[in-house]
């Protein structure tokens, strides 16, 4: 699905460079579930918005489905990223003026997809996380817990195929970051890829691949236990 080589990414910053990814190779298949992990400034998030196309890379190749990336016109990227990326950050990142409902609706508006079923959609999936009771809620009225499973709803709402999770459980007690994994790893087992960013070590046992960055480079590729 996803196979990256030798892909860079250089800051130039006059007399210095900073190599954030310096020749990562990794393929993505369908149905992976991809732990990366590493000490902070080794290149992690970096990588996760090139692999969304949130950022592109300075050097090496990016093929998706065998189209390479770098071919296709932004908005043809915007298309991909909306259609079939879904986006989880460790802040969470919901929209403070919209409700939880209307932040699960906002991705679908651009999809193209009619108000009633946008709604009725949003209603499913804040059920299928639990928030059935909390659809009209503003983020400041919601736990930290509760908020990222807005976002997961908000992530799931154009069916993604893969789920790129920054940190999911970066900002969450440890019992709701137990919780978080648990979504991720049902989502999993009904097909969604899922590559995500943790420093927990048993979040990482429970991924089927683990991939260790150090300084932009990938140091170990360890396949996990199966979920
Ligand atoms: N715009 C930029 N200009 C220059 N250097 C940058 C820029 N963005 C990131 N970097 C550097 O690239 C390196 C990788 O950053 P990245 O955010 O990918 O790290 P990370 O592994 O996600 O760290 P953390 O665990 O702290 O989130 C860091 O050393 C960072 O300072
Ligand atoms: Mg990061």
């Amino acid at each position: 699905m996803i196979e990256l080589s030798n892909i860079e990414k250089h800051y130039d910053l006059g007399e210095m460079q900073v190599k954030a990814l310096d020749g990562v190779s990794l393929t993505i298949n369908r149905g992976d579930f991809v732990a990366v992990m590493g000490p902070s400034g080794s290149g992690k998030s970096t990588l996760m918005n090139i692999v969304g196309l949130l950022d592109s890379s300075t050097g090496g190749v990016y093929k998706l489905e065998g189209y390479e990336i770098h071919d296709l016109a932004d908005k043809e990227q915007a298309r991909i990223r909306n259609q079939h990326f879904g986006f989880i950050f460790q802040s969470f990142n919901l929209f403070p003026e919209l409700n939880a409902l209307e932040n699960v609706m906002l991705p679908m508006s651009y999809a193209g997809i009619s108000a009633t079923e946008r709604k009725g959609r949003a209603e499913e999936l804040l059920e299928q996380v639990g928030l059935n009771h909390r659809l009209y809620h503003y983020p400041t009225m919601l736990s930290g817990g509760e908020q990222q499973r807005v976002a997961i709803a908000r992530a799931l709402s154009n069916r993604p195929d893969l789920i790129i999770a920054d940190e999911p459980t970066g900002n969450l007690p440890s019992d709701k970051g137990k919780e978080i994994m648990d979504t991720l790893i049902n989502l999993n087992r009904e097909g969604v890829t899922i590559m995500m960013v943790t420093h927990n070590d048993d979040q990482g046992a429970q991924a089927r691949k683990q991939v260790h960055i150090r300084d932009g480079k990938i140091v170990e590729t360890r396949e996990g236990a199966a979920l």
